[in-house]
C-alpha cells in the first residue's frame, strides 16, 4: 500500500466513530482531507453531521465535498474531532501543526469530547522531537520570544536551532490568525507537558504544537493493518 492509501485506510476507519447528528472538528493536513472526503461521501448518503473546520483550506476542502459547516461562535462544544498529526508518542501526546493549521486545531480539538488521531504508522515514534516542533508566534518581538524560546529549551533540558518558517514566497508564513510560526528543530523532547507549560507562559507564544492529553484514539495505518491505540 502507498502511504496515501494507508492515510485513506486510517481516515476510513475514523468513520466508525461518526454517529448521526454529531457536531464534528475537521483536522487539517493530507490524511485529515481523506476524511473530509469520505465524510462528504456519507453526507451524500443521508448522514446528518455538521462540522467545523480546523482551517481556510478545509474549510474549503468540506464545502467541495458537501459537508455541512458552522462555527465554535454558533455551536460551543463537539462531539469528535478527527485530525492528522506530526508524531504520535505511546502516552498519545502529539506534534502538530506541519501544515500551520496548530492554532485552530488545538482550539477544536480542545472543544471536543473525543479527539481521533488518523495517521500512517510512520508518524508513531517512542519520544518527541525529531519533528522540527511548530510554535505560532505574535510578528511583534520576534527576537525577544526567540531568546525566551531559547531559554525556556534550555530549561526543559532540549536544544536545537530555531528557524522562522518560510512561505512560498519566500516571505515568513503567515497562519490563519495572522501570526507567524517558528520551528525548533530538537531532536528529542523527553518530557513534552513540561516543555509544553513552559512554552505557554511566554508573552509572545500564542500556540504550540505539543498536544498533550488531547488525543484519546489514535488509528495506525501500517503495512500489517490498521492499529487502534487508547488511552
Ligand atoms: C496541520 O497543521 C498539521 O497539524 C497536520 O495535522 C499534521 O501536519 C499532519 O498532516 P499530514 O496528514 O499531511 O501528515
Amino acid at each position: 500500500m502507498s502511504k496515501e492509501e494507508l492515510k485513506r485506510a486510517a481516515a476510513a476507519q475514523a468513520l466508525a466513530y461518526v454517529e448521526n447528528g454529531m457536531q464534528l472538528g475537521l483536522g487539517t493536513g493530507s490524511t485529515a482531507k481523506h476524511f473530509v472526503e469520505l465524510l462528504g461521501e456519507r453526507v451524500r448518503d443521508g448522514l446528518r453531521v455538521i462540522g467545523v473546520p480546523t482551517s481556510e483550506v478545509t474549510r474549503a476542502d468540506a464545502e467541495r465535498c458537501g459537508v455541512p459547516l458552522t462555527t465554535l461562535d454558533e455551536i460551543d462544544h463537539l462531539d469528535l474531532t478527527v485530525d492528522g498529526a506530526d508524531e504520535i508518542d505511546p502516552s498519545l501526546n502529539l506534534i502538530k501543526g506541519g501544515g500551520g493549521a496548530l492554532l485552530r486545531e488545538k482550539i477544536v480539538a480542545a472543544a471536543s469530547a473525543r479527539m481521533v488521531v488518523i495517521s500512517d504508522d510512520s508518524k508513531w515514534v517512542d519520544t518527541l522531537g525529531r519533528f522540527p516542533l511548530p510554535v505560532e508566534v505574535i510578528p511583534f518581538g520576534l527576537g525577544a520570544t526567540r531568546h525566551a524560546l531559547a531559554a525556556a529549551f534550555a530549561q526543559a533540558g532540549v536544544g536545537g536551532e530555531i528557524s522562522l518558517r518560510q512561505g512560498k514566497d519566500g516571505h515568513a508564513f503567515v497562519t490563519d490568525g495572522g501570526h507567524w510560526i517558528v520551528d525548533a528543530h530538537l531532536g528529542r523532547i523527553p518530557d513534552p507537558p513540561r516543555l509544553a507549560s513552559l512554552l505557554s507562559a511566554i508573552p509572545g507564544v500564542v500556540e504550540h504544537g505539543l498536544f498533550i492529553g488531547l488525543a484519546k484514539t489514535v488509528i495506525l495505518a501500517g503495512s500489517q493493518g490498521l492499529r487502534i491505540v487508547d488511552r
